[in-house]
């Protein structure tokens, strides 16, 4: 086999691998814009000593900068899709920042009790998922950040829109949200 075939090769199932995990989660590992992202940072009050867990973190785009932004927090990254996870794994071990955890795990299955602020950028299907589990774990207080997509049903405390080509909406959520 020439390199150039084992290259493409390997560029196809990398591609084939993507495809499948945005099948499976529901959610391809679409970047944040920087025109968001400092929207939606700028919108997160400051937090010290404070657990963030990024639900999604796809190839990083938020979880370095939000960990770099809030060095004394905790940030929790999850991110299911194998190559955006060994992405972040190798940035983060490279080069940091140490506030940072990178889990490769389903964020549905995960403890989230702990969390005071929750960040995401997922979609529609996702976040109706993730909903029953936001309300039943996440202590009253806690903030749930949300780009793009609201979450059905709930009433947020705050909206903002981003400086970018769609004027992105950011939502910001507070429990409890619809608890019985
Ligand atoms: C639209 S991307 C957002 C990436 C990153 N948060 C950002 O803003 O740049 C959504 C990511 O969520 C991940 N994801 C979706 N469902 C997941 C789950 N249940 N557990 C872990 N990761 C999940 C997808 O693999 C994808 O990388």
């Amino acid at each position: 086999m020439t390199a150039e075939l084992f290259a493409l090769s390997l560029a196809l199932l990398a591609i084939a691998v993507v495809l499948v995990y945005t099948i499976r989660t529901g959610a391809p590992p679409t970047p944040t814009s920087p025109k968001v992202r400092r929207a939606l940072i700028d919108t997160i009050p400051p937090v010290g000593g404070d657990v963030i867990c990024e639900l999604g973190a796809g190839w990083g785009s938020l979880a370095f900068p939000l960990a770099r932004r809030f060095p004394k927090s905790t940030v929790i990254a999850y991110e299911l899709s194998p190559l955006p996870w060994l992405f972040i794994h190798i940035r983060r071990a490279l080069s940091g920042p140490e506030n940072l955890i990178v889990r490769h795990a389903d964020f549905l299955g995960a403890d989230l009790a702990d969390a005071d602020i929750v960040v995401c950028y997922l979609g529609r299907t996702v976040m109706e998922r993730l909903k029953p589990k936001l309300e039943r774990e996440l202590r009253d207080g806690s903030v749930v950040v949300s780009h793009t997509f609201a979450m059905t049903g709930w009433t947020a405390e705050s909206e903002k829109r981003a400086n970018d080509l769609y004027a992105s909406p950011i939502l910001v959520y507070r429990m409890p949200q619809n608890r019985k």
